[in-house]
């Protein structure tokens, strides 16, 4: 057990759908803190930072155009194995994957436009955290 913390987004779409609301409703009531929080249309540079990982890979640019297309909800998580339990909490990455009950089995049917990011790892954590919240 360890008090983390983490990079969690509302991407694009979910911000659109008006899901801004459901999925902050949804961290108060497991009881994470979000010690952060902004609205901002990213640059395309910011984005291509953030998913340095990806580059060169078929849905790079799709990714970059996607994020960067609208304004999303950055936020910064506190609470106990916060990493990995946002994760659970998004689901998995393609939507029809996702569990149930789950915000990516309840509100997304894409993986292109899948609702929410967190961070993979305490390394991705502290490293996008860092281009976010500089
Ligand atoms: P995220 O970083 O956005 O939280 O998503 P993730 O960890 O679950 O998935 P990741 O592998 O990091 O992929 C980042 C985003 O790229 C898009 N993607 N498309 N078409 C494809 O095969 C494909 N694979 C990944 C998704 O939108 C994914 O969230
Ligand atoms: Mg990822």
């Amino acid at each position: 057990m360890s008090i983390e913390r983490t990079f969690a987004m509302v991407k694009p779409d979910g911000v659109r759908r008006g899901l801004v609301g459901e999925i902050i409703s949804r961290l108060e009531k497991k009881g994470f803190k979000i010690v952060a929080l902004k609205m901002l249309t990213p640059t395309r540079e910011i984005v291509e930072e953030h998913y340095a990982e990806h580059k060169g890979k078929g849905f790079f640019n799709g990714l970059v155009d996607f994020l960067s297309g609208g304004a999303v909800v950055a936020m910064t998580l506190e609470g106990e194995n916060v990493i990995a339990e946002w994760r659970r909490m998004m689901g998995a990455t393609r939507p029809w994957e996702s569990a149930p009950g789950t915000i990516r089995f309840e509100f997304a049917t894409t993986v292109d436009e899948n609702v929410a990011h967190g961070s993979d790892s305490a390394e991705s954590a502290a490293r996008e955290l860092g281009i976010w919240f500089k």
